[in-house]
């Protein structure tokens, strides 16, 4: 093995920790809340939160910036997916937008944003 090998493998296992770093997913703590029940008991409820979102154990919910995230008793995990799923690379001649939703990425003309890059057929809706 030489040392240009060497480098080469050094510098893509750094931007793949650096991509994991960054949050493509990421973890937090879930919460607990304490709740009176309607016969004066207390209840002790555990939930997660995104962004102010509220997620329910064993509930997985996507969000406006394209995160997925899913709630357990202990904690939660959010994980890009769509346009936020990872690093895309357009094709050549091609760009990357989102559609409809916000968060799926389309592969377009560079020249045409509304036609797609591979069929030719329109996008607008998609
Ligand atoms: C969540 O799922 C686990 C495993 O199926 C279950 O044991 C637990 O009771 C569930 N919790 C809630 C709040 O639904």
């Amino acid at each position: 093995m030489n040392s240009t090998f060497c480098l080469l493998a050094g510098t893509i296992l750094a931007i793949l920790t650096y991509y994991g770093a960054q949050g493509y997913c990421m973890a937090g703590m879930s919460k607990q809340e304490v709740k009176a029940t309607d016969d004066g008991k207390l209840d002790v409820v555990t939930y997660c939160e995104y962004k102010g979102i509220r997620i329910e154990v064993n509930a997985t919910k996507e969000t406006d910036d394209c995160f997925r995230c899913t709630c357990s008793e202990r904690y939660m995990s959010c994980c890009g997916y769509g346009i936020h799923a990872g690093v895309i690379m357009p094709a050549a001649g091609c760009k990357i937008v989102t559609g409809a939703d916000g968060c799926k990425p389309l592969h377009v003309k560079v020249d045409d944003e509304t036609k797609d890059c591979f069929s030719g057929e329109s996008v607008i809706g998609k």
